[in-house]
């Protein structure tokens, strides 16, 4: 787990004229001021950044979660500055229920069965209070033949109906370059893995390339709510 995190982190840190930065973190922000939750967390924070640089303006508690020691440290300098804002390495710190709202971004991706999604939805639908809101943003699973502004992904689209299926992802923005294992979890297995979770789809978001002329859509953002 740790070399791919590494990875990750190394390529995020690069990942600053991508969709998921320019488009997917606005419109979470956008989302969080009209739903005011009056506590986020952020699974799967990584770096940090989103807390840092987007969620940060809504002036409400909030917590980043990783899985990843390197992660932690990383986020936990990024936010040091940050008012009200923690970083936690484990989940059974924080009281169930008490998550007006919950961001994963690109987190999803990282999970390589369908017992390992369950579990982590399962955390999510613990955490997050019965009236509050789960954004999952996940690279689109229909356009993972694609080459997007700063990452491409290299699945075979015959595959499309095999949930799980591992595939390459190649990031590559301001001379650097990085690749690694992701795994395929199409429509059908993410709706029915949320179900099974307590959860219920409200909306589905795509968003464009920062490029102009691109095929597809690299990012979409499932909304859904527990039930
Ligand atoms: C591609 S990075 C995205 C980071 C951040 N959400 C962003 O968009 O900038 C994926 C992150 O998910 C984390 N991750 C993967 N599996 C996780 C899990 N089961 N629980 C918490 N974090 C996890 C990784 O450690 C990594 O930091």
């Amino acid at each position: 787990m740790s070399g791919e995190v590494k990875s990750c982190f190394g390529a995020y840190n690069q990942q600053t004229t991508e969709s998921r930065i320019k488009l997917v973190f606005p419109d979470l922000l956008a989302r969080l001021r009209v739903q005011k939750p009056r506590r986020l967390l952020d699974y799967g924070c990584g770096p940090g950044f989103f807390l840092r640089d987007h969620a940060s303006a809504l002036n409400i508690d909030q917590v980043g979660y990783d899985v990843c020691d390197e992660m932690i440290q990383t986020a936990t300098t990024n936010c040091k500055d940050v008012p009200k804002t923690t970083i936690v390495p484990n989940l059974e710190v924080l009281e169930p229920a008490s998550f007006g709202a919950v961001t994963t971004t690109a987190v999803w991706m990282c999970w390589k069965s369908e017992p390992e999604c369950l579990e982590n939805l399962g955390w999510i639908r613990r955490l997050i209070s019965f009236h509050g809101v789960l954004y999952a943003a996940v690279t689109h699973p229909c356009f993972r033949d694609q080459a997007y502004s700063t990452f491409s992904m290299h699945l075979d689209q015959g595959r499309y109906l095999e949930a799980g299926t591992p595939y390459e992802a190649r990031l590559f923005d301001q001379g650097q370059k990085v690749s690694f294992t992701d795994h395929h979890w199409p429509l059908w297995a993410m709706s029915a893995q949320l179900k099974r979770a307590g959860f219920r789809i409200e909306e589905i978001q795509e968003y464009p390339d920062t490029a102009p002329g691109s095929k597809g859509s690299p990012w979409m953002l499932i909304v859904a709510t527990p039930k």
